[in-house]
């Protein structure tokens, strides 16, 4: 049987920036491609369709964990909501809200996050809700958001992340529907930011030496 999800290896190289467009100001910036615009749109498209399978005619509540999520989550809702047009006999009907998460000031040590933005979260109560996430990294931001939204009671909590990263020090969380599964690698692009820069760039792409060094924070 197939995996959940597209893999890709280490080995991998990706593809060239002169192949693609991107953005003057990013040019020299990047290592190579990782996961094209394209490429991206196709795996959502499926994801879209796995999810409205699962859920069926159930109202869902989708929320979207800014800022890295944006733009997964504008693009598998437009999709889901083109599902729901073109099914005569089912349909999902969806709320949306966004959250951001903060970490508490000075908790390097203990990682607490908090939950900021949206809509009051016992609003969730009785929700089925589906989490909407750019990148599962060690997996504990999640945990902790998952411990969070637990406490207000819904009806079932489900993540749909576009990326998860092999990554040494993971907790081993897993989210129910996983884009693509990537080396491990600092990547930018389609929402993610290094910095908060590159979000305005389609692909997702790995950031290269002379990028980390120009949009690095200096105190
Ligand atoms: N890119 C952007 N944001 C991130 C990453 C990444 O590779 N990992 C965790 N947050
Ligand atoms: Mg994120």
């Amino acid at each position: 049987m197939s995996e959940s999800f597209i893999r890709i290896p280490d080995k991998y190289s990706g593809y060239a920036i002169s192949h693609f467009c991107v953005p003057k100001h990013y040019e020299d910036d990047l290592e190579d491609i990782m996961i094209p615009w394209g490429l991206i749109q196709d795996r959502t498209e499926r994801l879209a369709r796995d999810i409205f399978q699962d859920v069926r005619d159930e109202p869902l509540t989708a929320l979207c964990v800014l800022k890295g999520g944006y733009r997964f989550y504008t693009d598998l809702l437009e999709k889901i909501t083109t599902l729901n047009r073109s099914h005569g006999s089912v349909s999902v009907p969806i709320n949306v809200d966004f959250i951001r998460l903060k970490s508490y000031e000075n908790a390097e040590s203990t990682g607490e996050i908090r939950v900021v933005g949206g809509d009051n979260l016992n609003g969730l109560r009785g929700q089925n809700v589906l989490v909407v996430e750019d990148i599962i990294d060690t997996g504990r931001t999640m945990e902790k958001l998952l411990a969070i939204l637990a406490k207000h009671g819904p009806k079932s909590v489900k993540v749909a992340s576009l990326l998860v990263k092999r990554r040494p020090g993971s907790t081993g969380y897993r989210p129910d529907y996983t884009g693509f599964e990537i080396p491990d690698k600092f990547v930018v692009g389609y929402a993610l930011d290094y910095n908060e820069y590159f979000r305005d760039l389609n692909h997702i792409c790995v950031i290269n030496e002379n990028g980390k060094k120009k949009y690095a924070v200096t105190h």
